[in-house]
């Protein structure tokens, strides 16, 4: 009986030795077969019973050498599969095409952010970021626009559920309070952003869209002032030489207006953009009142400023025709590699 154990013991050693397994299957069958949980030299332990009590100390040593072998040989395969594996890795095809290259490309209400930014750059003001979750101060009151101020209507809030005090800014006029607070006059900021409202989405409104808010507050700042650097701003991006101020009403600025660029009828797509005016409303601006100057810490005796807001998204839509403003927050590839050629 012993024998014919031993010889079973021996012809597995005999099979791991020349066993030739290749493919990380192979090997894995070969792991299953021999050291698996139910696999031969788990069986083999097993004959231990049937062997002759004086044998069984030269079979216990056996089959463990059977074991040791079956487990070596498995180890050494999956070190040798593994480094061919990172052999090929390592194959790269140095002649191979690197076309086509795929470029990305800005999205259009960045490249019209950045000329806005330009522009006002070069005429000496500096770019101010702030944040996007504000506070209910910086963002209405300290622009003159208390609790109960009927002019919080004209903006609809996201306030945030776990701390009503704090909101996503509604306009980039928070950063003047900001920039305000932190330093004295002079001033010359402009506040590129992101700002939020609780707006239904559509062809025409987002809840999400961006300004650019500007600040202007020194000595003896007139409205003569504001006027002039508006209107270099609409000859530079609108190559227009006229503009238009019609009086408004915010509750920052006082006296306050809004203004038109001259944009042209000269075809019918200008008589649809323009409603048939031949204007187009860009910005609202005005004298800072001096509640807000005075919120912020700034002498309003002593100092004077002016400020203005403008939408970015409607300027992109006009420069490159896009007749729906989703289309800019949707992030569609065929949408956004039409601007490939913009700066
Ligand atoms: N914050 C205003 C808005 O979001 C725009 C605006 C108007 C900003 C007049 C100003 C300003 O700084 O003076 O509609």
């Amino acid at each position: 009986m012993s024998a014919e154990i031993f010889d079973k013991a021996n012809s597995i050693l005999e099979a791991i030795k020349t066993a030739q397994p290749k493919t990380a299957e192979e090997i894995e069958q070969f792991r299953i077969k021999y050291i698996g949980s139910k696999g031969l030299v788990k069986g083999l332990f097993g004959e231990m019973r049937n062997v002759d009590n004086e044998r069984k100390r030269e079979y216990g040593q056996l089959t463990n050498s059977v074991k040791v072998a079956a487990e070596e040989k498995f180890a050494s395969l999956k070190e040798e599969l593994e480094a061919k594996l990172d052999n090929v890795v390592e194959q790269i095809d140095t002649s191979a095409s690197g076309e086509p290259l795929t470029l990305g490309s800005r999205h259009p209400v960045s490249v019209t952010m950045n000329r806005i930014i330009e522009i006002f750059q070069r005429i000496g003001f500096v770019v101010a970021e702030d944040r996007e979750i504000e506070d209910d101060w910086h963002n209405f009151t300290a622009m003159n626009t208390p609790e109960d101020h009927p002019a919080r209507d004209m903006q609809d809030t996201y306030y945030l559920m776990n701390d009503p005090s704090m909101l996503l800014r509604t306009h980039t006029s928070s950063v003047q309070a900001r920039v305000m607070t932190g330093q004295q006059p002079p001033i010359r900021i402009i506040a590129p952003g992101r700002v939020y409202r609780n707006e239904t989405i559509s062809a025409r409104s987002h809840c999400q869209f961006h300004q650019v808010e500007g600040l202007y507050v020194d000595e003896n700042v007139s409205f003569a002032d504001m006027k002039q650097t508006l209107y270099y701003f609409a000859k530079e991006m609108y190559g227009s030489t006229k503009i238009r101020l019609r009086p408004s009403y915010f509750p920052f600025t006082e006296p306050s207006a809004e203004m038109d660029v001259y944009w042209g009828l000269k075809n019918e797509d200008d008589y649809r953009i323009t409603k048939g005016t031949g204007w187009l409303e860009i910005l609202g601006c005005g004298m800072i009142d001096p509640n807000v100057l005075e919120n912020c810490g700034i002498d309003s005796k002593k100092y004077t400023g002016f400020a203005w807001g403008m939408g970015i998204e409607r300027q992109a839509m006009l420069q490159y025709r896009i007749n729906d403003i989703r289309h800019l927050f949707e992030n569609d590839v065929r949408f956004l590699s039409q601007f490939k050629a913009a700066f």
